[in-house]
């Protein structure tokens, strides 16, 4: 298992190109399930969880081509069962039930386990597949779905924490082959959810209101294949935007939507850093004085809380309190305590981490549980005096490609050490 060396105190300087979207792209290839013929995606981000997609995708039948960023798939006959191994792996792979449900009529895949940020039940993706029809059976740690027709319904998918990213995505990769119309009220609205339904209706599914809380699908007989690129990581360019404040660097992001990162941008500039758009370019200095800021994580348009643990990081070295609220994952502050140990003062109140920020963080051996407690850990570790230790960064590449090789390429003195 992978660790970082980071010898703390550089500012970063220079160019990085954002790479595309994970959470775009995973259901954008679980959807290539949806047509016998070949579909190629384009900007395929090299990480871990496209691999074990790729994985999961040719247990199931598909031919897959992996060449560099461009991944080609043709899935000319699909077998309904997933290798229960690779899905339990991989959370995201979730994303493989509507495609196979909307395409076979049936589904059998892994029931995910919950996570270290949460018990992550899927209760609304299978409440999704049981209002078009679908009969669930839950048997030796399988999900098991099945339906003899799939009929458009009306569903309201919003559960406790708000609107569902992949259990819309599901629904919708069931119902552009279902017959009839589905409505699906509380639907998410996140870019990456308007980047699966593009490639979709490219595909020539017939889908109206994406990217709002209602969206129609009015299923057809067939689809067909296409060529679609991912939209750019918006989290992987807030992560570089916040290093370069974190740092007291300046940055200049490449290739990212400033248009889907509104929430994160402003509240970097509430705090003070300083955010000069050029088109898609963005150049993140930290501007003159920092100063704390509290942030709600909600669903999209409002703060992601793929950024939270990044923030936090940021906070922590910022003199004041700040008040940072984790509102769509019941536990998602692993990194607290791995923060704590390079010297922050972070207290735990409920759904409240109490942030008070300015003392000086010292470099030590850290654990990383999740991916972005890890790019929390990798920031924090680059504004601390001395060495940090980041261990477990398999948990990194899971999201961010080639991550460290881009932050020496920002003069960052980061090293990876492969540990026995
Ligand atoms: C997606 O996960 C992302 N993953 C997550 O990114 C992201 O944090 C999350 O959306 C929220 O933005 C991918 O796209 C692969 P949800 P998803 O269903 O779809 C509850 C990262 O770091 N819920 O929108 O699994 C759930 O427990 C990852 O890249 C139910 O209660 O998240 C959570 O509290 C981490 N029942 C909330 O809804 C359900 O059936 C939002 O979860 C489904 C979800």
């Amino acid at each position: 298992m992978d660790s970082l060396l980071i010898k703390g105190g550089v500012p970063l300087h220079g160019d990085v190109t954002v790479s595309g979207a994970k959470n775009a792209v995973l259901p954008i290839l679980a959807a290539t399930l949806l047509t016998p013929e070949k579909c190629v995606i384009r900007r395929v981000p090299d990480l871990t969880d496209v691999h074990f997609m790729a994985e999961i995708l040719a247990s199931l039948g598909a031919q897959v081509k992996v060449d560099g960023d461009t991944v080609t798939v043709q899935a000319r006959k699909v077998r309904p069962v997933g290798n229960y191994e690779l899905i339990r792996k991989m959370r995201g792979s979730i994303c493989i039930l509507g495609p196979l449900m909307g395409r076979m009529r049936e589904a059998s895949v892994s029931l995910p386990g919950g996570c270290v940020i949460g018990t992550r039940p899927i209760d609304l993706h299978l409440k999704g597949m049981k209002s078009l029809g679908a009969s669930v059976e839950i048997e030796g740690g399988y999900v098991n779905l099945k339906a003899r027709r799939l009929i458009g319904a009306d569903v309201f998918l919003g559960g406790r924490a708000g609107p569902t990213v992949l259990g819309t995505a599901n629904l919708m990769m069931a119902a552009v082959l279902a017959e009839g119309v589905t409505t699906i009220e509380s639907a998410a609205c996140e870019p990456e959810v308007v980047d699966l339904a593009f490639f979709l209706s490219k595909m020539g599914a017939k889908i109206v209101g994406v990217g709002s809380p209602t969206i129609t699908i009015t299923g057809v007989k067939e689809l067909h294949g296409v060529e679609h690129e991912v939209i750019p990581d918006r989290i992987e360019a807030a992560t570089f935007a916040i290093a370069a404040a974190v740092t007291d660097g300046e940055v200049t992001i490449h290739g990212a939507r400033p248009d889907h990162m509104h929430a994160v941008l402003d509240k970097l500039q509430e705090a003070g850093v300083k955010i000069e758009r050029k088109g898609l370019t963005m150049t993140v200095s930290r501007g003159r004085r920092l100063k704390p800021v509290d942030v709600t994580t909600l669903p999209y348009s409002g703060f992601p809380t793929d950024v939270q643990a990044q923030m936090m990081a940021l906070m922590a070295l910022i003199p004041g309190l700040s008040i940072i609220t984790e509102r769509i994952f019941e536990s998602r502050f692993m990194h607290v305590a791995e923060l704590a140990r390079l010297g922050a003062d972070i207290s735990i109140e409920g759904p409240s981490a109490i942030v008070k920020g300015g003392r000086p963080l010292s470099g030590a051996p850290v654990m990383a549980s999740d991916l972005r407690a890890s790019a929390a850990l990798v920031v924090a570790g680059m504004a601390a005096s001395g060495k940090t230790l980041v261990n477990r960064i398999y948990h990194l590449d899971r999201g961010y490609e080639k991550i460290d090789q881009k932050l020496r390429g920002l003069g960052a003195r980061v090293q990876r050490i492969e540990q026995p």
